[in-house]
């Protein structure tokens, strides 16, 4: 009997540490909710930190000076002329303040998502620009120069 019950309690142990391993998040389409697919990304971007975005949902470059600043080179490739040098907001909205039209923009998936998948009408997919690591920059970027209640900064907690 109590060998029996150790095995059990083995497996259950096994099993959720399995599940642990494969936790992924599934990032989704910011207007329509479908699942994204990542394989229109750019080549170049599966690197280890996106890799491990995708298992904790969180951005491993947030608060790392110097991808902050690889990121703001990129945003102003590909973004400041819709947002603003500075994403002050343009044709685009702000994106240092703590409005967001897609409350989901104040998690690192939710941004994410808004960047790969794109919004409503100019704000296109940016995977046609970006691989995924360079998203990961240009959001880090993003949050540095948030400008917002600190208490609202979801992708802090
Ligand atoms: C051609 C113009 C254009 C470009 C280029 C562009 N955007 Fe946008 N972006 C917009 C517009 C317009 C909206 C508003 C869309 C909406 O409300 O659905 C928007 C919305 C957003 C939002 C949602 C903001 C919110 O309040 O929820 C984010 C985040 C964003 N853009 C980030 C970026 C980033 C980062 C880049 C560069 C990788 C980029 N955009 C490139 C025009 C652009």
């Amino acid at each position: 009997m109590k060998v029996k019950k150790l095995w059990i309690a083995g497996a259950i142990v096994a099993t959720s540490m399995a599940a642990n391993v494969q936790a992924e998040i599934t990032p989704r389409h910011a207007l329509t909710g479908e699942v994204l697919d990542l394989s229109y990304a750019k080549k170049g971007g599966n690197t280890e930190a996106f890799k491990q975005f995708l298992k904790t949902g969180k951005n491993p470059y947030n608060g790392d000076e110097e991808a902050v600043k690889q990121g703001h080179d990129l945003y102003l490739t590909g973004c400041s002329g819709c947002h603003g040098h500075e994403a002050e907001g343009k044709l685009g909205p702000g994106l240092g303040d703590d409005y967001w039209t897609y409350p989901r923009g104040l998690t690192d998936q939710g941004l994410f998502e808004i960047l790969f998948g794109g919004a409503n009408g100019m704000m296109g997919p940016q995977y046609v620009n970006f691989n995924t690591d360079e998203m990961l920059h240009i959001m880090a970027w993003i949050r540095s120069i948030y400008n917002g209640d600190p208490k609202k900064a979801k992708w802090l907690k």
